[in-house]
C-alpha cells in the first residue's frame, strides 16, 4: 500500500478546479480530496460552488481542506483573485482543472445562433482553457513552482457531434492546445494534459439527453447509447482514477500533451 501511496497520493497538494460547483468537476473533486489533496472549487454560480462543498464535506470529512469562490474564468481579473485566495487559504495551486464548459442548443449549420456560437466558444474555450491556463501558468512560472493542467475535452474533439457547432469547435481547440501548452510549458514544470470523456449526466447537457418529462432518453440520448459499446452513460466517478493519475507527479511526471478518452469505446464504435 505504501507503494500505491507513493504513487498516487496528493497530500500536501492543492488543485484549483473551475466549473468546480458541476457534475464532473464534484466527482473528480471527490479523487483528489480522497487522495489528500485541498480542493478549491471556482464557480460563476456561488450556490454551486457552496453546494458542491456541502456534499463533498459530507462524503468525505474533509470540509477544512475545501474552498468555495466565486470566479468568473472569462476573466483574468477574477481568476488572478482566486489564485491567490487559494495560495493565501490552501497553499498552492499545484494543479489547475479546467472543468467550466457545456453546451446548450442544437441546430442546422444555416440556423446557427451567432452571438449563442460566440457565447459557447467563450464558454469552453476562452473559460474553459484560456484565461485559468494563462493566469495560473503566469503565476507558477513567476513563483518557478511547476504545475499540472488536466483540461476537459470531448468526444466532439476527435470526430463533431451534429448540430453543436461552438461545442465541436471549441473543444477540437481544447485538444489541440493541450498539445501547444504541454510543448510551451514543459521547460517550466508545468505538464499539460486533458481527459475527454464520452458521455455523463451534466447539469447542461442533460435537457437534451434525458426527456424531463417522462424521465426516459430524449433521440439524441437514445443515439448516444447507440453509439457507445458498453451502451449506457458514464458514471462521474468513473473519472476519479485516470483524474489521480494526471495530477500525481509521481504517476504522469513523465506524461504531457496527451488527451485521454474515457467514453464506455464511443471513440472505437464501429459497424
Ligand atoms: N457531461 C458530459 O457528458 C461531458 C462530456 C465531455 C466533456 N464534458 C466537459 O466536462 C466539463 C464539465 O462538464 P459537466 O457536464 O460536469 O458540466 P456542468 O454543466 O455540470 O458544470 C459546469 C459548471 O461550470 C460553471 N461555469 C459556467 N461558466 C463559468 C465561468 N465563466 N466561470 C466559472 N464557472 C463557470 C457552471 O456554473 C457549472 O457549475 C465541461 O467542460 C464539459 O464540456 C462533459
Amino acid at each position: 500500500m505504501d507503494y500505491l501511496k507513493e504513487m498516487f497520493s496528493l497530500e500536501g497538494k492543492s488543485v484549483a478546479v473551475t466549473g468546480g460547483g458541476g457534475v464532473i468537476a464534484a466527482a473528480m473533486s471527490e479523487a483528489f480530496l480522497k487522495a489528500g489533496a485541498k480542493v478549491s472549487l471556482w464557480d460563476i454560480k456561488m450556490e454551486f460552488a457552496e453546494a458542491a462543498k456541502e456534499r463533498l464535506t459530507a462524503e468525505t470529512g474533509a470540509g477544512d481542506r475545501i474552498q468555495a469562490l466565486e470566479v468568473d474564468a472569462t476573466s483574468e481579473d477574477s481568476v488572478r483573485k482566486a489564485v491567490e485566495a487559494c495560495a493565501s487559504q490552501l497553499g498552492g495551486p499545484d494543479v489547475l482543472v479546467n472543468a467550466a464548459g457545456g453546451n446548450r442548443g442544437k441546430s442546422d449549420f444555416v440556423d446557427v445562433d451567432i452571438e449563442l456560437f460566440e457565447e459557447i466558444l467563450r464558454l469552453n474555450l476562452v473559460a474553459g482553457l484560456m484565461v485559468p491556463t494563462k493566469v495560473t501558468a503566469g503565476y507558477w512560472k513567476e513563483k518557478k513552482m511547476g504545475g499540472a493542467i488536466i483540461n476537459m475535452a470531448s468526444m466532439a474533439s476527435y470526430i463533431p457531434l451534429s448540430g453543436v457547432w461552438a461545442y465541436d469547435a471549441a473543444k477540437s481547440a481544447v485538444m489541440n492546445l493541450t498539445m501547444a501548452c504541454a510543448k510551451e510549458f514543459a521547460p517550466d514544470n508545468i505538464r499539460v494534459n486533458a481527459i475527454a470523456p464520452g458521455f455523463f449526466i451534466g447539469k447542461q447537457n442533460k435537457a437534451l439527453l434525458i426527456d424531463e418529462a417522462t424521465g426516459g432518453l430524449t433521440p439524441r440520448g437514445r443515439d448516444v447509447i447507440a453509439h457507445t459499446p458498453t451502451g449506457r452513460f458514464g458514471d462521474a466517478s468513473e473519472l476519479a482514477g485516470v483524474s489521480l493519475f494526471l495530477a500525481s507527479d509521481s504517476a504522469a511526471g513523465f506524461v504531457t500533451g496527451i488527451t485521454v478518452p474515457v467514453d464506455g469505446g464511443y471513440l472505437v464504435s464501429n459497424i
